[in-house]
């Protein structure tokens, strides 16, 4: 083997030593983890998804439900280009489970400056956890590209 292919070998395998550290490191220290649920809404032979969502528990009544002492539980329905509701208030401290899905297209469901970033998929109920320890007012947005409309599809939520 040339000397120079014997080095960029090694510079490869460290590289690839390297980024399987990161991944460790993500899903352990910094609990990362790729979304999990299956929880899929069905459509009836005939019917549509939008009626099925809106006609299925949770979705049939979005909002913020207080489920516990500190403990929230927060439906949201994303439609090309809004998620709704669009105005979600929460206090400080609180646990939240977040249970979203889309109604048409994939939707994006991120809010900078926590960990929260899932994908919606049409009638797959996307699930993640968040405890938002300081007050203030966060926006909800759409990372995933779905239609003209797409860069006015936002939320806000307000911790108090
Ligand atoms: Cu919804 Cu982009």
């Amino acid at each position: 083997m040339d000397r120079f292919e014997k080095i960029f070998f090694g510079i490869s395998v460290v590289m690839l030593a390297l980024f399987l550290c990161a991944l460790f490191y993500a899903s352990a220290a910094m609990h990362v983890h790729v979304q999990s649920s299956q929880e899929v809404i069905s459509v009836k032979p005939g019917g549509n998804l939008a009626m099925a969502v809106l006609t299925t528990a949770p979705f049939n009544n979005p909002g913020v439900k207080q489920i516990g002492p500190h403990d929230y539980e927060v439906d949201i329905i994303a439609q090309a280009w809004t998620f709704y509701p669009s105005e979600i208030k929460l206090p400080a401290g609180a646990n939240v489970e977040f249970k979203a899905t889309s109604v048409d297209v994939t939707h994006g469901f991120l809010i900078p400056g926590t960990l929260i970033n899932m994908m919606l998929i049409p009638g797959q109920v996307s699930i993640t956890h968040y405890r938002f320890e300081h007050a203030g007012t966060y926006l909800l947005l759409c990372h995933e590209y779905c239609g003209r409309g797409h860069h006015t599809m936002f939320a806000k939520v307000e911790v108090q």
